[in-house]
């Protein structure tokens, strides 16, 4: 979706923290979809590859599982855990649920 004028850097920045506080429960809302594209980056755009491991299309409950661990340490070398420190449990939630609606 191209990136209309009106939106400028303020408006976004906006948005990004109303979606941070939309609740998780909001299963079509789109705060998954905003905060899971702070991965892509790493994982390509919808969380399948190239780059990192493809993180689309897991069940939510395996990938929120996986981000707790990377969150506690328990996981990974410490790049994932700095990302997953970063949000909160709902956050979190909302992102795994996202991703695994992605195929
Ligand atoms: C700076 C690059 C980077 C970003 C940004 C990033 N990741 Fe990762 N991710 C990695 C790396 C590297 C690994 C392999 C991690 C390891 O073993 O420590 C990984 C692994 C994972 C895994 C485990 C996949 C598997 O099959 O084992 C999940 C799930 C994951 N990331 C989710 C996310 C989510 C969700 C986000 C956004 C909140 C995210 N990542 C952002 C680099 C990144």
């Amino acid at each position: 979706m191209p990136i209309r004028r009106s939106h400028t850097p303020s408006a976004l920045a906006a948005l990004l923290v109303a979606a941070a506080a939309w609740p998780a429960t909001a299963a079509e809302s789109p705060a998954g979809r905003l905060l899971a594209s702070n991965c892509y980056q790493c994982h390509g755009t919808n969380g399948r590859g190239p780059g990192f491991d493809d993180i689309a299309g897991k069940s939510a409950r395996e990938l929120y599982k996986d981000l707790k661990e990377f969150q506690s340490g328990e996981e990974g070398d410490g790049l994932m855990a700095a990302h997953a420190r970063g949000y909160t449990d709902a956050q979190l939630m909302a992102i795994a649920r996202y991703l695994a609606r992605q195929r």
